[in-house]
């Protein structure tokens, strides 16, 4: 359900010369498999509309802004990630669209899974149908 989704506090080293954000094993609930990211995007696309049934997942906005819509076919929530060392949790069979990228920006997907386009759920009403 929705309220598995979790906003996740990356650990960052500050110095003089900057900071550096580290994600390793305890700081997210599942192993790394697969990362990829989504980069000049223009402002006015919505990416994702879809779920998954394996795949689980930490967004990070790494430069700029952009806000996620999650879905669990019940309720509804709209994220601004802004911080390069903040990451939104989302768990399987929750519906994601992700909007408003700002110029610049990064958003960098962890995912749990490697890329198997069986394990999607494209349809909306069939994703409602999966979790009713
Ligand atoms: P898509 O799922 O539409 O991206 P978004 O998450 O923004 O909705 O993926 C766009 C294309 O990229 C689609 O043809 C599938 C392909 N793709 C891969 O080949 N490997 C991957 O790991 C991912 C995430 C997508």
């Amino acid at each position: 359900t929705i309220n598995k989704v979790s906003l996740i506090e990356i650990p960052k080293v500050h110095d003089e010369r900057g900071f550096l954000a580290v994600v390793e094993k305890d700081a997210i609930p599942f192993a790394i498999k697969r990362v990829y990211y989504l980069y000049d995007v223009p402002t006015e696309s919505s990416r994702g509309g879809h779920a998954h049934k394996e795949q689980q997942s930490v967004i990070i906005a790494l430069s700029g802004s952009f806000e996620v819509i999650v879905d669990d076919g019940n309720n509804k929530k709209r994220i601004m990630l802004n911080k390069p060392n903040q990451g939104l949790y989302i768990p399987t069979h929750i519906w994601r669209e992700i909007d408003n990228f700002s110029s610049g920006s990064v958003c960098l997907v962890l995912a749990s899974t490697d890329y198997d386009e069986a394990e999607y759920i494209r349809d909306y009403d069939q994703f409602l149908l999966s979790v009713r």
